[in-house]
């Protein structure tokens, strides 16, 4: 065999024996993939602007005025079904500041409202095929420590918690 045939194939050799593996292949759709393959999300908003008629609250309002005396969450959930939303996010927290959720580290809450016992309702998705999200605005209008990195911060994590 010519010799530098010979060195060329050797050197085809080495360079196959010392490429890296192949990464492991991971489960596929992954959770990212499925999440844009969703096409319809809805979003639910429901606070204390609902019972202002307002698009947005100011934080000012009195939690009293939380009355969802009629709140049927099965409704809301048909609704989506019918409309073909894979996933339902309800706004727990908007930027008023207002929490569906009782919570040791404010007043502006459900805990406040009229009626006793939260929400009056329950956002029971998955039985009803779509995927079921939180989200919680990280701006306050109403908390006073809002703006001081800081304490916000703290308060903002100890509002999840507790
Ligand atoms: C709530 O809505 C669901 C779906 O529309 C209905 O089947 C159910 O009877 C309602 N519940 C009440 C208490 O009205
Ligand atoms: C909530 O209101 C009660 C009664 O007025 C008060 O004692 C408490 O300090 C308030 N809590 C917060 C986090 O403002």
């Amino acid at each position: 065999m010519n010799f530098h045939l010979y060195f060329l194939l050797l050197e085809i050799l080495v360079f196959f024996l010392n490429s890296p593996p192949s990464l492991p292949l991971r489960p596929s759709p992954s959770w990212r993939q499925q999440f844009h393959s969703r096409r319809l999300l809805m979003f639910f908003h429901f606070g204390v602007n609902t019972f202002t008629d307002s698009e947005r609250g100011s934080g000012h309002e009195s939690p009293s005025i939380f009355n969802p005396e009629r709140l049927n969450a099965s409704q809301w959930m048909d609704a989506a079904q019918s409309a073909g939303a894979q996933l339902v996010i309800l706004t727990v927290k908007h930027h008023d500041g207002f929490c569906l959720w009782p919570s040791a580290y404010t007043n502006f809450s459900v805990a406040s409202a009229r009626r006793e016992g939260g929400c009056g309702g329950r956002v029971r998705g998955r039985r009803q095929g779509a995927y079921v999200g939180f989200y919680l605005s990280p701006w306050d209008l109403h908390e006073s420590c809002y703006g001081d990195t800081l304490l916000y911060n703290e308060f903002y994590r100890e509002l999840l918690t507790g």
